[in-house]
């Protein structure tokens, strides 16, 4: 089982990043997973698509396609999703074969510095999923609030948040292999 894990936060320090480290690291024990770069994509135009797509959109329609499952981390901007998510939710769509998402599992975890976890964002995010048909993971639901006090003095996720993080991610596992 490969699963790619797309991180909404473009910023170099981001902790939704650093959580999907942690399952990226948990998943390593008998999957695949890897942490799909989309900090270079442009907003999508549907004017630099169609017969002959712009670059960036071939390049990460190629790189999603390798992948059986994904998981979304996203913080919550101003109550909503992170919109680098959103974008790549959109390019994948338009595949010219069709729509990658078709069928495939998926879930959403989403980290922020409010007392909510995100929890704005994350169902923002979940509403396109409808639309383009990703199999999403119900429960357990991934909302980690305060997350800028959960990391220790090394910058270590601290441990019941870090026990969370990875029986999630397992749990995610179980649901891709028994969805796919
Ligand atoms: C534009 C913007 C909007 C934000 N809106 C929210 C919000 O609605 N709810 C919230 O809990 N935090 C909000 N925050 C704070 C984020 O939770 C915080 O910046 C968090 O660290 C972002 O995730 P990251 O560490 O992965 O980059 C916002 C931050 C930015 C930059």
């Amino acid at each position: 089982m490969k699963i790619g894990l797309l991180v909404g936060s473009l910023r170099k320090e981001s902790f939704n990043k650093k959580i999907a480290e942690v399952a990226k690291k948990v998943i390593n024990q008998g999957n695949q997973a890897e942490i799909i770069d989309i900090s270079y994509l442009p907003f999508y135009n549907q004017d630099d698509d169609g017969a002959k797509p712009r670059e960036e959109y071939v390049k990460i329609r190629e790189e999603l396609k390798k992948y059986d499952a994904y998981i979304f981390f996203t913080p919550e901007y101003n109550r909503s999703l992170a919109p680098s998510l959103k974008n790549v939710i959109d390019i994948g769509s338009r595949d010219p074969k069709g729509n990658l998402w078709d069928g495939k599992p998926a879930a959403v975890f989403s980290a922020s510095m409010g007392q909510s976890g995100g929890t704005m964002g994350n169902h923002a995010l979940r509403q396109s999923f409808i639309y383009v048909n990703l199999i999403t993971m119900n429960q357990p639901e991934v909302y980690i609030p305060a997350v800028h006090t959960l990391f220790d003095k090394d910058g270590n996720l601290v441990k019941g948040t870090k026990t969370f993080v990875e029986d999630s991610s397992k749990a995610f596992v179980d649901f891709a292999k028994k969805h796919s």
